[in-house]
């Protein structure tokens, strides 16, 4: 039913649930609707988010994305004319499309890095997009670009990074990640682009290579660094290739390390990497998307010992403060590198404000209008307060260490490392199995575990070894989900035995 263009009926073959426009051509709600209007819409779209949000832990973890038929069909609709009821359109929305996706949002969702979705963050966005202020340049909204500044400085603060940092909201790691190149690009080869030569290491995630290809660092100066039996870069190997990059003539700039990799979680050598970087003048940028918000917990600052030393680190709400997608940060140690590479001025724009005093971030980033997203991290942290950020960190951190000394114990799972921060990796095993056995049992236990609908898990391939693997981020996820996957991981490790 869902194939159908919504605006002609509703899913269930009912019609629109709100009586035809008034006038022929007229669309079935004006743009501005009138204040009582307003509130029933609102009423209409805030029943149906309440109601999805409550039935999320009785979801299935992976919706049924098996839909190629429906796509096909939705692919197919024309641009609607006229307008339709609120009621047709979030009926196949929410019972037909929503649910045909991963539960992202879910206290099952163990897979790749869970995001967030804090539900005063919704109610941020809702407030930032129908005010709809400029926070483009400073002049526009100065009180709600100090917000954002604010935002910014905590970050810093966390993160145990120096006054002269500046940062910059971005829409993910991704984008962090590339403007961090940017900086140090231009802050240390200037105009010479050719020999600038970029280290991170083999399990750094593909965004960092995707950065370096589109900000202009040529595919042959990116330098894949091998890494230990933890997977974490090795500093004698990256010491080596730098050392060979200088006797070739040239310029070694950068180093991409990982606070977190989402392949298993691991934690680069910060502090020797930094010491390097030091004595090397190279610049450290730390890809913290995954990991670096557990650096606000005083406790497990050890873990990620030397990321106060990095010259930029990327940071992404959206998984570690259990933001909605589409929030991303990007803080620099010399605040003054990323505003040399952004600062533009226009004949038709105010002049920027001074620096030092006042934050624009037209002048810190690629975008010139964009949305209030500083709003979506400023009113949670304010309404929540931080401790309860800290106090959902520990938790999870907590359940993964014990989700993973529960599963090596259980029989037919070898651990292949501890959580470094909340994720780990394992494998199915049993006496004599060959690695092309155990990694087809393995991948088989993944989608067992899937398809009994509590808890979603994925896995990944590295050095030939597929490793299942549990990350434990999200917000929603609590104990009794943890007990839950154990469960769920010993019927499916015992059954693949089972099977050899
Ligand atoms: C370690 C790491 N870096 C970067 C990214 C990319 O971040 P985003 O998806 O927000 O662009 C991810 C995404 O999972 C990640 O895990």
């Amino acid at each position: 039913m869902g194939e159908r263009a919504p605006s002609e009926s509703s899913p269930s073959g009912a019609g629109p649930a709100r009586a035809a426009p008034a006038a022929p051509g007229a669309p079935a709600f004006p743009l501005e609707p009138s204040a009582a209007e307003m509130e029933r819409l609102g009423r209409l779209a805030l029943d149906r988010v309440v109601a999805h949000l409550a039935a999320l832990p009785d979801m299935p973890s992976r919706g049924d994305v098996d839909c190629e038929d429906l796509c096909r069909a939705l692919a197919g609709s024309d641009a609607p004319e006229r307008g339709a009821s609120l009621e047709s359109l979030l009926d196949p929305l929410f019972d037909e499309w929503i649910p045909r996706s991963f539960t992202t949002p879910g206290p099952g969702y163990l897979a790749y890095i869970p995001g967030g979705g804090i539900w005063s963050a919704a109610l941020a966005d809702f407030i930032a997009c129908a005010t709809n202020r400029y926070t483009g340049v400073w002049q526009a909204a100065p009180a709600l670009i100090q917000l954002e500044a604010n935002v910014l400085r905590w970050f810093a603060e966390w993160m145990g990074m120096p006054a002269t940092t500046r940062g910059l909201l971005t829409t993910g790691g991704s984008q962090a990640n590339a403007t961090a190149i940017v900086c140090a690009r231009e802050k240390l080869l200037g105009e010479r682009l050719r020999d600038g030569v970029l280290y991170t290491s083999g399990q750094a995630h593909l965004c960092v290579r995707k950065s370096a290809r589109l900000v202009g660092v040529l595919p042959d100066r990116v330098r894949l660094v091998p890494v230990d039996a933890r997977r974490r870069m090795r500093v004698d190997a990256l010491a080596e290739a730098v050392a060979a990059d200088r006797a070739a003539g040239l310029r070694p700039f950068l180093v991409a390390s990982s606070a977190g990799t989402t392949n298993t979680g691991a934690v680069d050598p910060l502090d020797d990497v930094a010491d390097l970087c030091a004595r090397e003048g190279l610049w450290h940028h730390v890809d913290g998307a995954y990991g670096a918000f557990f650096h606000m917990v005083p406790e497990l600052r050890p873990l990620l010992a030397g990321l106060s030393r990095a010259d930029s680190i990327a940071l992404d709400p959206h998984k570690g403060l259990f933001l909605p997608y589409g929030t991303g940060a990007l803080l620099v140690r010399d605040g003054r590198a990323l505003h040399a590479a952004h600062a533009e001025t226009a004949e038709y724009l105010p002049t920027p404000p001074d620096g030092e005093a006042f934050y624009d971030p037209s002048q810190y980033g690629p975008e010139l209008s964009r949305d209030f997203r500083g709003l979506r991290l400023w009113l949670p942290l304010h309404l929540h307060g931080v401790e309860a950020f800290r106090d959902a960190l520990r938790e999870k951190r907590a359940l993964a260490v014990d989700a993973a000394r529960r599963l090596a114990e259980l029989p037919g799972i070898v651990l292949d490392d501890d959580p470094q921060l909340s994720l780990f990796p394992f494998h199915v095993t049993w006496p004599g199995a060959t690695l092309e056995a155990e990694n087809a049992a393995t991948t088989a236990l993944v989608e067992g575990v899937t398809r009994r609908g509590r808890v979603m898990i994925t896995g990944c391939t590295v050095d030939g070894r597929f490793l299942a693997r549990i990350c434990v981020l999200c917000f929603r996820t609590h104990e009794d989900r943890v007990d839950a996957c154990v469960e769920d991981v010993a019927a499916e490790a015992a059954a693949a035995v089972a099977r050899a």
